[in-house]
Parts: C-alpha cells; structure tokens; sequence
C-alpha cells in the first residue's frame, strides 16, 4: 500500500499531512531544544515540520518504506532518515525528547509493542504523541470515498471500508491504547486540517493507482465499475466545478512517559 512512489501518496491523503503535522508539532508541545523522532515518517511531512521548529539536525525519521524513506531525506536533508519499523525501532533508550507518528498506529501489526517502543526510546518526563484520521466520521476525502463505493458496490466495498477495518479511529480506543504502554497524563484531542484540489479530477487521480486501502479497492476494479464509483464519489461532493477545499479531522493521542 505504501511502497508506491512518494509522489502519488503526497497528492493522496498527503496533501494533508504538512497541515496536519503542524497541528501536531503543537499538540504535542514541540519546542526549540528537543530532539525529536517521527515514527513511520513517510515522505516526511512531520520530519520538516519539526525540522522548522527544532532544525534538522535534531529530527529523526523511521519508516520501512525505503521509497518513502529517500522522498523524506530529499525533503529534509540534513535530517537523520532511517528505514525500519515502530514495532523495534533501533534507537537507543531515551535517546529522544519527544516521538511522534502521524497516521500510522493503525497500520502497524503489532500497535501495542509499538507504543512500547515510542515509550522506550523517549526520555522520563517526555512527550509521545499520534494521531489516526477519523475514518467514520469527519475525514472527508476518506468517508466519502467509501459512502460512494458502498453505495455502487455493497458486498465488495463494505468489509473493506476504512471505517470498518481500521483501529484506533475513535478517540476512546486511541486512548486506550496509550494508556496500555503505561503514558501517563493522556489527552486525546481533535486536529482539523484543510487541503485544496483543483478540480475533481486532481482529487481522484491517486485512486487508480492503488495508493492506501482505498486506492487499492479503486485499482481491484475493472474499468467500467471505477467509472461507476468515480461519478458517485462527484455526485456525494457536490460535482464540484473547478477549485475546491476538503476537511479533514484526525485524533491525536499524547502521554507523558513515566519517571
Ligand atoms: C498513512 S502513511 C503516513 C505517513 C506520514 N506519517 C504522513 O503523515 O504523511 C502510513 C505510514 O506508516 C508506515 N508504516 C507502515 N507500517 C509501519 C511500521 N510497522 N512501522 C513504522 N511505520 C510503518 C508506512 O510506510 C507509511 O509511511
């Protein structure tokens, strides 16, 4: 899902993530002096938000997506860019400030060990901090998506629908799950971000490609039944004409690590 060219998701879902990186550089109280690390970094959206507030040389990026990986050290350079996983992140303990992961927990194996890990790797006192899209609810790009491939094709979109199969996309569960690695002081909030298309066109190019579990339900299908879902997805947005704004709400968890 993600091992595709960076390029194609940062016109998917990341087209968001600058935004939405920012919002949680703030929830999670980032500030000058921190050394920081961005677990599953992706093209490195986070890595250069953090970048701006605590300079390259104090970021760390992990992903083990090499494609993503070379997209986030050509986006950050002098960023520290590893490839490797959340579930054993080869840091040493305590060796950050602050950890961060922007819509990843939910795609991990194993979401509790990785937690342990983020925990691990951050000092006593430090901040470790996530966040998951809202997919049954405000994640317009997202819900829509699959309200329109429900609506075409109700055996096959349904038991793959985001909403349906993805953890941790209510705030009580993400909480959950960072109250499990022991975080203390946890706080779960909602981040709003916006992102701008073109036109519709520019919304649905990524689909086809297979990029994210929604493309690759786009891609599974033959021609005729993308351009069924396709005109259903315009019809749900409005049939927009020309330029027009999505929002898009994720959860943000943070916790203190314990002394
Ligand atoms: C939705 S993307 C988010 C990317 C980036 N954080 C952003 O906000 O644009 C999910 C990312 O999680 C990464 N990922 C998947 N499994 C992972 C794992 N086990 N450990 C760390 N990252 C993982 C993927 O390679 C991908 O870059």
């Amino acid at each position: 899902m993600f091992t595709g060219p960076a390029e194609i998701y940062d016109r998917f879902v990341g087209r968001y993530s600058p935004r939405l990186a920012r919002a949680m550089c703030d929830a999670a109280g980032v500030r000058p002096g921190q050394r920081a690390l961005d677990v599953g970094c992706g093209s490195g959206a986070l890595v250069a938000a953090l970048a701006g507030v605590l300079g390259a040389e104090n970021v760390t990026g992990l992903d083990p997506s090499e494609p993503f990986a070379e997209a986030a050290r050509a986006r950050v350079p002098n960023a520290r860019i590893q490839v490797g996983s959340a579930e054993s992140i080869p840091f040493a303990d305590e060796e950050f400030d602050t950890t961060l992961s922007q819509l990843v927990v939910n795609f991990l194996t194993d979401p509790e060990q990785g937690l342990r890990e983020m925990s691990r790797v951050t000092r006593p006192g430090g901040v470790v901090a996530g966040s998951v899209w809202d997919y049954g609810g405000e994640m317009t790009l997202l819900r829509t998506f699959w309200d329109a491939a429900v609506a075409v094709d109700p055996q096959g979109a349904t038991p793959v629908m985001e909403s349906h199969t993805m953890r941790f996309a209510r705030p009580e569960e993400l909480e959950e799950l960072w109250r499990s690695s022991a975080l203390e002081d946890v706080d779960v909030s909602p981040l709003v971000v916006e992102a701008s298309y073109d036109d519709f066109d520019d919304l649905w190019a990524p689909f086809p490609t297979g990029v994210g579990p929604a493309g690759a339900y786009t891609a599974s299908l033959e021609a005729e039944a993308q351009a069924l879902l396709r005109d259903e997805y315009a019809r749900r947005l409005g049939e927009p004409e020309g330029a027009f704004t999505l929002s898009a709400r994720a959860w943000c968890a943070v916790g203190r690590v314990g002394d």
